[in-house]
């Protein structure tokens, strides 16, 4: 039935800074004959970005715009009829998320974000995982930095190890990059609500059957220096580790005891106190209406780094994984992780859904689960790199 709709591929959120990325990304990128559109919530503003678009691609000066706002369900109703695929980039995603995800779970609609919000995730499995099952609709969150290299970098560091055996994986996480207004905003929600997010955590335990002849564990790991790296190693409670577990929990490839602990690497001890202490102080501010309202205004959405800015940032991850008597270290690797390779690999994950021959799935799945080698092979294409250290 999605085969036959108006859209391969809907952009909601082209009006926001990583919207507006991935909007360019496609138009760079995208095979010839696609059928793409970008959506949001103000007409004059999609029609700047279609502007910006047809710069890079002439033929774009007649990319269909559509309306709607997360406020009006029809509106998204509209859009998710006529879409195989819509990828989202209007977050922070606990307030604005679930609508969208609602309408594509009802019109069996592949459906895609780049939430990093762990309680988003497990509400949107706890009230939409069984009608996306039953329309046949994919729903992908975390199609961003959160989580793309984490999850496909841990499914190709298990993959050079033996099958059938215990597999320990620890990932270390290096980044160079600044941050947009919108990942601020979603980052602030995020700390304001851990008690929320440890509520749905806990609703969706309840909710979510559990492998019964296989052992998947996830972290927490401890602070130190690391063994197998130059670096401190600090435990990073991100949604990363929560994907990664997902993607174990439905694949026999992680082996019959898969353990993984997610880390930042960080070489001096004096960044660690001072992240350490940056992050317990916001985490209270953020709490206090008056600090709250401080904290939001410091930055307005639209917001984020220049291509300057962008062009010098970079990220690295190291596996460490062992299982059958094997020791393998793999990385992956990549420029600016927030933006410019969030917005391709949105961009990718939507033509892989669109266009790629995948197996059946639907439902909540994790990118392993939905897209795996094809997303890999998409990524590896165009530049993130993937390999074997030794
Ligand atoms: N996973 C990752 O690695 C990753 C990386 C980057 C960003 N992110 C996440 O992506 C999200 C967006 O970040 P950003 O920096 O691009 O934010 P942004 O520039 O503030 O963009 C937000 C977008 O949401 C739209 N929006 C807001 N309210 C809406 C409504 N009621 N109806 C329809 N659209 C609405 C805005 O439309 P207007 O233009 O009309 O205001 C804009 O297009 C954040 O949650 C951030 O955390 C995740």
């Amino acid at each position: 039935m999605a085969a036959d709709r108006t859209y391969h591929i809907v952009l909601f959120g082209a009006t926001g800074f990583t919207g507006g990325l991935t909007a360019e990304y496609l138009a760079r990128h995208a095979p010839a004959g696609l059928r793409w559109a970008i959506a949001g919530r103000n007409p004059d503003k999609l029609a700047g970005v279609r502007d910006r678009l047809a710069a890079i691609e002439p033929a774009l000066a007649g990319l269909p715009l559509l309306t709607a706002d997360v406020t009006d369900p029809a509106s998204l109703r509209a859009v998710a009829a006529d879409a195989r695929v819509v990828a989202s980039t209007v977050g922070p995603f606990i307030h604005h998320g679930e609508p969208l995800v609602a309408a594509c779970a009802a019109a069996g609609t592949d459906y895609l974000d780049i939430t990093g919000e762990p309680e988003f995730v497990d509400l949107m499995y706890v009230r939409h995982h069984a009608e996306a099952v039953r329309s046949g609709a994919r729903l992908v969150h975390a199609c961003g930095f959160d989580s793309v290299p984490h999850d496909l970098g841990v499914w190709f560091t298990v993959k050079q190890l033996p099958a059938d055996v215990p597999i320990t994986v620890d990932g270390y996480v290096r980044v160079g990059a600044k941050f947009s207004a919108g990942t601020y905003h979603s980052a602030l929600t995020a700390f304001s609500r851990t008690r929320q997010t440890s509520q749905a955590a806990r609703e969706r335990r309840a909710a979510e059957p559990r492998p019964t002849d296989r052992r998947v564990r996830i972290g927490p790991g401890k602070l130190g220096r690391s063994r197998d790296l130059p670096v401190w190693a600090v435990p990073l409670p991100t949604i990363d580790p929560q994907v990664i577990r997902r993607s174990a929990a439905a694949r026999p490839e992680y082996g019959p005891d898969f353990r993984y602990r997610h880390f930042a690497a960080i070489k001096r001890l004096s960044t660690v106190l001072m992240a350490g202490a940056g992050l317990g102080a916001v985490t209270g501010l953020v709490k206090l209406p008056p600090t709250r309202r401080w904290l939001f205004g410091r930055l307005a959405s639209g917001q984020g780094p220049s291509a300057e800015q962008r062009a010098k940032s970079w990220f690295r991850i190291r596996y460490v994984g062992t299982g059958g008597g094997q020791r393998v270290r793999t990385e992956v690797a990549g420029g600016d992780p927030g933006y410019d390779e969030t917005a391709k690999i949105l961009a990718e994950s939507a033509l892989c859904l669109a266009l790629d021959d995948l197996p059946p799935t639907s439902g909540q799945l994790t990118p392993v689960t939905a897209m795996g080698d094809a997303l890999l092979h998409r990524l590896t294409t165009a530049g993130i790199t993937f390999r074997l250290l030794e």
